[in-house]
């Protein structure tokens, strides 16, 4: 079971201060994944879809993540998503420094990430995979299944003046890092 790279596409100029509704805008359509292509490709500079060893027995099946060994920080924050109201976007924001690691332990959601220049959509459907995230990249999450469960593990722990949630502010924060 593949997690799907849905799109790919050039991010906007700009977009709509609402964060989420720049999801639609620029979305250039998708580019089928591989099947069987190197899902540890980066998508995105810091965007990785990683697979996590499944400690499987006739009991059912077990991930253990270890932080500094597993993952490439170690884990200062745990959280998780669930209980999504149907149909509600979420994230629409970038951070200036974390990383973090998100899962769908149980059901799927789609992660849109936006690195100011590329867009790419990834469909998470798999306990057994994660997606890294790293710095100065927006993310949206859509479409979640009713029993999504999205588990976050990140670097730091929580702290606003770390989120940039004004799409055009993270354009521009872009473009002034080039
Ligand atoms: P929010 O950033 O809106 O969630 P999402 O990125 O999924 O859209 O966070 C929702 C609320 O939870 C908000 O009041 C901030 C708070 N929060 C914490 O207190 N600690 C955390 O680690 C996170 C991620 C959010």
């Amino acid at each position: 079971m593949h997690p799907h790279v849905e799109a790919n596409g050039r991010a906007p100029q700009s977009a709509v201060a609402d964060g989420c509704e720049s999801a639609a805008g620029g979305y250039d359509g998708p580019i089928p994944f591989q099947s069987g292509s190197n899902v540890t490709d980066d998508l995105l500079p810091g965007c990785r879809l990683v697979p996590l060893t499944v400690r499987g027995d006739a009991r059912g099946s077990l991930v253990a993540i270890e932080g500094g060994r597993d993952l490439p920080f170690a884990i200062a924050r745990v959280y998780y998503v669930f209980g999504t109201t149907a149909g509600v976007d979420r994230g629409c924001h970038a951070h200036h420094k974390l990383h973090q690691l998100a899962i769908a332990v149980a059901g799927s959601c789609t992660m849109l990430l936006d690195d100011g220049r590329q867009r790419v959509s990834v469909r998470l459907d798999d306990p057994a995979r994660g997606l890294t995230m790293g710095p100065m990249i927006w993310r949206e999450m859509t479409d979640f299944s009713p029993d999504c469960v999205l588990l976050v593990l990140a670097d730091a722990v929580y702290d606003e003046a770390d989120y940039m949630r004004d799409y055009d502010g993270f354009l521009a924060t872009v473009a002034a890092s080039r």
